[in-house]
């Protein structure tokens, strides 16, 4: 996991810097903060090292001069497309019923927000202390959207390893309708077509970001807990990937580039 991490800023900024060093120190992360006079893509592209950025668009991460940011307004023109019929995901989760969730690899939130944005109660957990600050902003900022203020508050954000999370519900007996889970994936698939293979910018820096401990955490372990306080799982995969911890789910929808699995109790 990262512990130290350079921040590119101009001084207009230092109040938010100091509340953002404060709190990446409580989570275990140093930052340092690089005075400039000018945040714009040819300074990136001469700094292509992973760091965090702040300026109007609020805090984002930077490498290899590609941006990366849980953009949760960016999402506006999708969840304005979306409904419950035409959203797999929304079937596979039954959001018609408007259900108490968990998801328990947040990642950017993309996913979370459509469900919220659908109806579902959303509690979205995160182990990466970085990856969880830049969601807290996102939701910060997406409570003052008039298109998104409603979903926000539909969503809250917990700190933890969910491994943790979920264990310690099953102890305290707290059932939910539905835990969902997206853990990371090797970037090649087993499908063959390379452009189906290829994710998306932001997840390549995702996984910039989560591979620096050597080997991939690929979250079979949040299965079994999952299903014991959970009506159902949800578990988004690649469209040909083998089954999380080879267990076979109960039900399967199939879309173009990724498929959902579900467990049901
Ligand atoms: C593929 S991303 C999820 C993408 C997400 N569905 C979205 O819409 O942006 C997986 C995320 O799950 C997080 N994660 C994986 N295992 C976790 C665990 N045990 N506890 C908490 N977060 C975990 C990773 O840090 C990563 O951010």
């Amino acid at each position: 996991m990262v512990s130290e991490i350079r921040l590119f800023a101009t001084a207009q900024y230092a109040a938010q810097i100091q509340f953002y060093q404060e709190l990446l120190a409580s989570r275990g992360v140093t930052v340092e903060w690089v005075e400039i006079e000018q945040l714009n893509a040819r300074f990136l592209r001469q700094h292509p090292e992973l760091a965090l950025c702040l300026d109007q668009d609020g805090l984002w991460l930077s490498a290899e001069g590609m941006k990366m940011q849980p953009d949760w307004r960016g999402e506006i023109s999708r969840l304005k497309r979306a409904s419950l019929k035409s959203e797999l995901l929304a079937r596979a989760c039954q959001l018609a019923e408007k259900p108490k969730l968990i998801d328990a690899t947040a990642g950017l939130g993309h996913d979370s927000l459509l469900m919220a944005h659908l109806g579902a109660e959303v509690i979205l957990v995160e182990r990466h202390p970085i990856l969880v600050t830049l969601l807290e902003a996102a939701k910060a900022q997406a409570t003052l959207d008039p298109f998104l203020a409603d979903t926000a508050e539909r969503i809250s954000l917990v700190y933890a390893d969910s491994q943790d999370y979920l264990e310690q519900r099953v102890r305290e007996q707290q059932e939910v309708d539905v835990v969902y889970l997206d853990p990371m994936f090797p970037q090649r698939d087993q499908n063959s077509n390379k452009k189906q293979a290829l994710v998306k910018k932001q997840m390549q820096l995702l996984h910039l970001l989560l591979a620096d401990d050597g080997q991939m955490d690929l979250g079979e372990q949040l299965l079994a807990p999952a299903r014991q306080i959970a009506k159902r799982v949800v578990v988004k995969r690649p469209r040909l990937a083998v089954h999380l911890d080879d267990v076979t789910p109960d039900h399967q929808w199939l879309g173009d580039a990724c498929r959902f699995d579900a467990y049901f109790k």
